[in-house]
Order: structure tokens, then C-alpha cells, then sequence
């Protein structure tokens, strides 16, 4: 087992790709704490992972919010006596360009995509010190990396990941702390789901998302989740400071 004993925390763990690393990262042997705004869903999955045979625990968790956080962290260690693994992973996707997007909807995004990144930093570290080290894993986005038409503020807020990856991995590397970022293109998930059905025609807004991929399709939550689980183990231990990108070859 790859995580076997291991602690790990995810945010945005009650649907998607959060989800989908909270199910594996249980079977691969770590005890989980499912940090989520949606209490029914992210429920559901603690006790998907019970009835498995493997151990998760909820809490509720806004990761734009500084306390919360940090009680999410504070409940964590006291609960199970470290963290190993921070999986800094909610996110929103807003759409628009910069003259459609408001000043809130600029905020919401940077506080949910980015603000919840520092935060997630700013409050496990310590706890990492003291249990000699940790994993933090990130996710960014190809629209962290490079342009993408109506996504203006979404970029933004994920290339403002990378940049704290990078910085955060040098502070922190004598501690024996991580930290890496998850770059995905389009993954089927509630979130894309969602905006496919805001788009109006289902059917036609994902012949039109799928004719953008190289390889035909769109990429599967577990395969993300797959990457989150290779960062947050010991395999990946040479790792620090960077991003892998895994999109089908959309960025190319
Ligand atoms: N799906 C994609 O195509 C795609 C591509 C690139 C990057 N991403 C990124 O992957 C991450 C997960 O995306 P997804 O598609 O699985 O999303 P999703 O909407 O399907 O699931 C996200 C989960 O995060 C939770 N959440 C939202 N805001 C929160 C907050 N403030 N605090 C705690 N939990 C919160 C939601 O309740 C939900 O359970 C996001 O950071 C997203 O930007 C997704």
C-alpha cells in the first residue's frame, strides 16, 4: 500500500476529483479527513470508503476561510496526531472575460482557487514541522499555465497556485516538507457536468468540448487522482517546488 498509515487531508473531497483521491487514497492505506462544504455528499463518500473496509472522517471545511482551516488542521492532529498529506484540491471554475466578471466574482475565485491554497499552507506546515515533514499537493490547471479564452479570472487564480508552489517548496525544503502542483485539462466531473448543462444544448456542448482533445475524450476524475496519490506518496519524494500537467495532450 502506497500511503499505508499515512495522514490525509482533502479539500473538495465530497464530489469529483477530490472524491475520486479520497476513495483511492483510502484504499492505498491512509486515514482520510474529507474536508468539504457540502456535508450530504461528502458523507456519502466517508461511508463509501467505511463500507470499503478503510477509514475517513468528515469536516466540515470552508477552505477560502482562514478558521476554518484551521480547525480543519487542529481536528486533524488531534484526532490522529499529524498530518502527512495535505490534498489542496476544492476550486471553482468561473467563466467570462475580464470586462464580464465582477469585482465579487474576482474575489470568490481568487479566495477558493488561490486564498484556499495559502491557507492550506499557512496552517499544516507547522503541524508538518513538528511531525518531521509532508506532502502538499495542489490543484492548479492548464489555465495555470497557459491562456484559455473566457477563463480570464480562473487563470489567474491558478497560476497564482504555481507561484506559491515554487515559493512555498524553497521556504519549507529543509523541513522535509513538499509541495507540488496537479495541472488537468477537462475531467468529467459535477463541476464539468454543470457546465455543460449551463451551456444549453447537453449534447452539442460535449461534441464541442471533446472535439478540442487530442485524444477524443475527456479525462476520468480517478485518473487525476491517480497523479494526487503518486505526489502525496513517498515515490515522489525527489519532487518539490513544480507541476505536472495531465490533459490528454490539450496544452501541447
Ligand atoms: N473538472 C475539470 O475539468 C478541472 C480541470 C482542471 C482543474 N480542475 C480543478 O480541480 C479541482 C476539483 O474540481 P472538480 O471538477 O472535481 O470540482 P467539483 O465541483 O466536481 O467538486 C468540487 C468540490 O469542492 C467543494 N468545494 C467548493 N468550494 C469549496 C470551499 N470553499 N471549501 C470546501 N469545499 C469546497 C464542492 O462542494 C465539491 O464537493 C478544482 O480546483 C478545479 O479548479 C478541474
Amino acid at each position: 500500500m502506497r500511503l499505508k498509515d499515512k495522514i490525509a487531508v482533502i479539500t473538495g473531497a465530497g464530489a469529483g476529483i477530490g472524491r475520486a483521491a479520497a476513495c483511492l487514497f483510502a484504499r492505498e492505506g491512509a486515514k482520510v479527513v474529507c474536508a468539504d462544504l457540502n456535508e450530504e455528499t461528502t458523507r456519502s463518500v466517508v461511508a463509501e470508503i467505511f463500507a470499503a473496509g478503510d477509514e475517513a472522517h468528515f469536516v466540515h471545511t470552508n477552505a477560502a476561510d482562514s478558521d476554518s482551516v484551521a480547525a480543519l488542521v487542529a481536528e486533524t492532529a488531534h484526532r490522529y496526531g499529524r498530518v502527512d498529506v495535505f490534498y489542496a484540491n476544492a476550486g471553482i471554475v468561473p467563466g467570462g472575460t475580464v470586462t464580464e466578471c465582477s469585482e465579487d466574482e474576482w474575489d470568490r475565485a481568487m479566495a477558493i482557487n488561490a486564498r484556499s491554497v495559502f491557507l492550506a499552507c499557512k496552517h499544516v506546515i507547522p503541524v508538518m514541522q513538528a511531525g518531521g515533514g509532508g506532502s502538499i499537493v495542489c490543484t492548479s490547471s492548464v489555465a495555470g499555465l497557459v491562456g484559455v479564452k473566457n477563463r480570464a479570472v480562473y487563470s489567474a487564480s491558478k497560476m497564482a497556485v504555481i507561484g506559491l508552489v515554487k515559493s512555498v517548496a524553497l521556504d519549507y525544503i529543509q523541513d522535509g516538507i513538499r509541495i507540488n502542483a496537479i495541472c488537468p485539462g477537462t475531467v468529467d466531473t459535477p463541476s464539468l457536468q454543470g457546465r455543460l448543462h449551463a451551456m444549453g444544448d447537453y449534447e452539442t456542448a460535449l461534441a464541442q468540448f471533446i472535439a478540442r482533445q487530442p485524444m477524443g475524450r475527456i479525462g476520468k476524475a480517478d485518473e487525476i487522482a491517480a497523479l494526487a496519490l503518486y505526489l502525496a506518496s513517498d515515490e515522489s519524494g525527489y519532487m518539490t517546488g513544480t507541476y505536472l500537467v495531465i490533459d490528454g495532450g490539450l496544452s501541447l
